[in-house]
């Protein structure tokens, strides 16, 4: 079961800790793994700007470092109203969690939007796609 109304109050809550002095556009995420942990992430920018973190990776990568790797949903907390994850973090999550369900909603959790991490990355490259190309040196 997922408890979406936990992961949107986490994500909410982390998206208050985004250091974003750059684009003052603060973004929190709530990922569940399939284990029941709850890894949070916000969007940590850069005074050199390309090197700036979205929230959603944030949170996979804490997540991933801590030894979790199923995951079952993701919450985004961002703006006046939901948004969806960037192409970047799209990629990024199907790689380990392409089934993943995507809570979207506002700055304070109010209105959301749902979709699945395979609708929002139709043809996705895959580690599958690595397998395909036997002459290549590895
Ligand atoms: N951002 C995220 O954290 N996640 C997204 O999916 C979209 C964009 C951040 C990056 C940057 O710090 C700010 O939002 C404006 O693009």
């Amino acid at each position: 079961m997922i408890d979406e109304a936990r992961l949107i109050k986490l994500a909410v809550e982390a998206r208050k800790r985004a250091y974003c002095p750059y684009s003052n556009f603060p973004v929190g995420a709530a990922l569940l793994a399939k284990d029941g942990r709850i890894f949070t992430g916000c969007n940590v920018e850069n005074a050199s700007y390309g090197l700036t973190m979205c929230a959603e990776r944030v949170a996979l990568f804490k997540a991933v470092s801590e030894g979790a790797r199923g995951f079952l949903a993701i919450a985004i907390a961002c703006g006046e109203g939901p948004c969806a994850p960037c192409g970047a973090c799209r990629q990024v999550l199907h790689e380990l969690a392409p089934g993943l369900e995507v809570i979207m909603t506002d700055g304070e959790g109010k209105t959301v939007r749902r979709g699945k991490l395979a609708d929002l990355l139709p043809q996705a490259f895959t580690p599958s796609h690595l397998e395909d190309q036997p002459d290549l040196p590895r």
